[in-house]
């Protein structure tokens, strides 16, 4: 099965896609939709994470549901374990897939082999996002990008992407490509976390790499007592919309220029809510609000031990 996005060029919009499968109950009309990179292609501000999504029926049903409404845009990693789930929903349909390889993997004959095991699991001629999953001080760079290049060249992957990677290691990393830009920068970024917005997320604006957030509700903590006066502050604002937190926060994020999320969700009911923030518009007002609302909140959901233990494995001080 080749999986391929649909070129921006194409006239594909959310819309018709919904008329056609006539759902009613969703608005659905202006699903956002950004430029990859500096590519002619265009990513839905909305996708789909798939990390700790329990492998079972309930999770395929979920991405399968995203896909029905346009959520064309999975996200997955060797390192999960669930390239066979996104397998078995994206089977027969075309979905933007990104998967990536482990800093363990960065020796050049690894990735090659990383990429055609990723490749087989999820069950897909090419990869449309390949993207190194944390910088790796231990492996020349070099030696990497010449492994990402040669799986672009040979047609295994389409684009190359990077995360968790600074601006240094950006230019590093791009300064080790002969042809080939890197598009995009998968960080963790959201209303609870926002420390691209120090420099990273400029930097991606002026260099056309798109900002892929991770986590972008917080890895769920911002449903957590710690952060009630956050969200309670976020229900006023998305009454007014008649919209929840979760969504909200969404919207937000993908205000930001450059900006795509990849929220993960393990029900229906939760990717309908993420899918419908998609076309979810805020005033420029509640944006500034919500700027200043969240400024003095909780940092840093996956833990500072979190970010510490992936960095000194891989060599970063
Ligand atoms: N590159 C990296 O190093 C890296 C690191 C972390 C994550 N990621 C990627 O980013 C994706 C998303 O990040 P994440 O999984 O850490 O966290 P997240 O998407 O911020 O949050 C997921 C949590 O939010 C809940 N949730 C989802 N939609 C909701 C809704 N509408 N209302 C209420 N709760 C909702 C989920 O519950 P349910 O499951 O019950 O729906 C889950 O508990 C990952 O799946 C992965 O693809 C990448």
């Amino acid at each position: 099965m080749v999986v391929r996005f649909i070129p921006m060029d194409s006239g594909f919009h959310c819309d018709r896609a919904m008329q056609s499968l006539n759902i009613r109950t969703l608005s659905l009309s202006n699903m956002e939709y950004k430029q990859l990179g500096d590519t002619n292609e265009k990513l839905p501000a909305i996708g789909m994470g798939s990390w700790k999504l329990e492998m079972n029926e309930e999770s395929v049903a979920a991405l399968k549901r995203g896909i029905e409404l346009g959520m064309k845009f999975i996200d997955t990693a060797e390192i999960y374990g669930t390239e066979p789930l996104v397998a078995k929903a994206i089977k027969g349909e075309e979905v933007f897939v990104a998967t990536k390889v482990w800093p363990s993997h960065f020796r050049h004959k690894d990735v090659l082999n990383s990429c055609r095991n990723s490749m087989n699991a999820l069950g897909v001629k090419s990869i449309d996002l390949y993207q190194l999953h944390w910088p790796n001080y231990n492996i020349p760079i070099k030696e990497t990008m010449r492994a990402m290049e040669e799986l672009q060249k040979g047609g295994k992957i389409r684009h190359i992407g990077v995360s968790n990677f600074s601006i240094k290691e950006l230019e590093e990393a791009q300064a080790c490509l002969k042809s080939s830009k890197i598009v995009s920068n998968q960080v963790e970024y959201s209303i609870i976390t926002r420390d691209p917005e120090d420099a990273l997320l400029d930097y991606c604006k002026r260099n056309r790499i798109t900002l892929i957030a991770y986590s972008p509700l917080g890895h769920g903590e911002l449903f957590k007592e710690k952060n009630r006066l956050l969200a309670d502050a976020m229900g006023v604002i998305g009454s007014k919309y008649g919209k929840t937190v979760g969504q909200i926060a969404l919207a937000w994020l993908v205000s930001k220029a450059q900006t795509v999320a990849i929220p993960k969700a393990g029900s229906i009911k939760h990717v309908e809510e993420n899918f419908e923030a998609g076309s979810l518009k805020l005033s420029s007002e509640d944006l500034n609000e919500l700027d200043m609302l969240s400024e003095s909140f909780q940092k840093n959901p996956l833990s500072i031990e979190f970010w510490q233990k992936n960095g000194e494995e891989f060599g970063r001080r």
